[in-house]
């Protein structure tokens, strides 16, 4: 089993799709961290992962940046939680937020992991956004332990 996949997303179409690859498998539990500079597609890799996640039946959801209200959650097979932590700084307010619960009871997607990289459980599967050109991105997903690396397994 790898620790790492890349992949690569031409178009905003192929990030959505790589979302909803990994919403199809998302599970409970599951802790992801998106890292990687402004505009680079993170809220759009959410909404793939939204769509993914949907329970068969049920209407879509709008996922917009929860950059201000910090906290956005998203019916689907269970609660899906997208945090954004641009205003989080090494950890502070996780805990306030409610992250263990969130993760005892639901999955949960965060925005720029790496400001509060200490707040989160090592064992978590970081994806990493990178623009290679005006379209073009490149996502790289990391597991940080064997129980993201089952994860990843699951999504590639
Ligand atoms: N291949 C691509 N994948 C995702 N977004 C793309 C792609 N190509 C162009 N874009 C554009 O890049 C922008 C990504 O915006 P998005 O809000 O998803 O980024 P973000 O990483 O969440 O930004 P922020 O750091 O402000 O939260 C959108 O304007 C989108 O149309
Ligand atoms: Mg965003």
């Amino acid at each position: 089993m790898t620790d790492t996949t890349v992949i690569h997303a031409n178009s905003v179409a192929e990030t959505l799709e790589l979302g909803r690859r990994i919403g199809a498998v998302l599970d409970c539990g599951w802790v992801i961290g998106l890292v990687g500079d402004l505009g680079v597609g993170k809220t759009h890799l959410v909404k793939g992962i939204a769509e993914g996640f949907r329970a068969p039946g049920t209407a879509a959801v709008e996922v917009t940046s929860p950059t201000f209200v910090l906290v956005n959650e998203y019916p689907g097979r269970g609660t899906l939680y997208h945090l954004d932590a641009y205003r989080l700084h090494c950890g502070e307010g996780l805990e306030e937020l409610g992250i263990e619960e969130m993760i005892a009871c639901g999955a949960v997607v965060i925005e720029w992991a790496d400001r509060v990289a200490d707040g989160l459980p090592g064992d978590h599967l970081t994806i990493a956004g990178r623009s290679t050109g005006a379209t073009l991105r490149v996502w790289t997903l990391c597991a940080g332990g064997p129980v993201s690396r089952e994860w990843l397994a699951r999504i590639s």
